[in-house]
């Protein structure tokens, strides 16, 4: 699985904690930025990642920014992307199982690195169930026409 994996200024620090926990596990990611110092508006950085993604050149995303809504609101502009933002594991979890999601939003200031760790892993893990919930996807698809 290809990961692509990006943040606004509020996130450095923790998109390196998960980068770390990506290394240790041996996932395949490219870092987008920024970087600790750099400035970044998080409109920009989550059309630079999602283009990305709905072009089919990474599976997964994972966008930061400090509440994890901004990047998410934006991420869900761009066609074929299912962002989703979490602070919780059940919505991490169903976000995948359910939505079909392929961005992962999370809020720098929301949660912490243990958490948001948690809140990856579950979402890379998990399979998008299909059955009645592939009907409804095709629906989030239809409302982008
Ligand atoms: C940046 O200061 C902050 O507004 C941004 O990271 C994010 O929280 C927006 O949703």
């Amino acid at each position: 699985m290809k990961i692509a994996i990006g943040c606004d200024h509020a996130g450095p620090a923790l998109k390196a904690e998960i980068m770390t926990h990506f290394d240790e596990k041996g996932f395949e990611y490219v870092d987008f930025g920024i970087q600790e110092g750099e400035k970044a508006d998080y409109p920009d950085k989550a059309k630079e990642v999602c283009e990305k993604v709905a072009a089919g050149e990474f599976d997964r995303a994972v966008l930061i920014c400090g509440t994890g809504i901004g990047m998410s609101m934006c991420a869900n502009k761009i066609k074929g992307i299912r962002a989703a933002c979490c602070s919780d594991y059940f919505s991490a979890k169903y976000t995948r199982a359910h939505n079909d999601a392929n961005v992962l939003c999370i809020g720098a200031r929301v949660v912490g690195a243990g958490l948001a760790i948690e809140l990856v892993d579950v979402f890379l893990d998990t399979q998008f169930e299909g059955g009645r919930h592939q009907r409804r996807v095709d629906k989030i698809s239809e409302l982008e026409k």
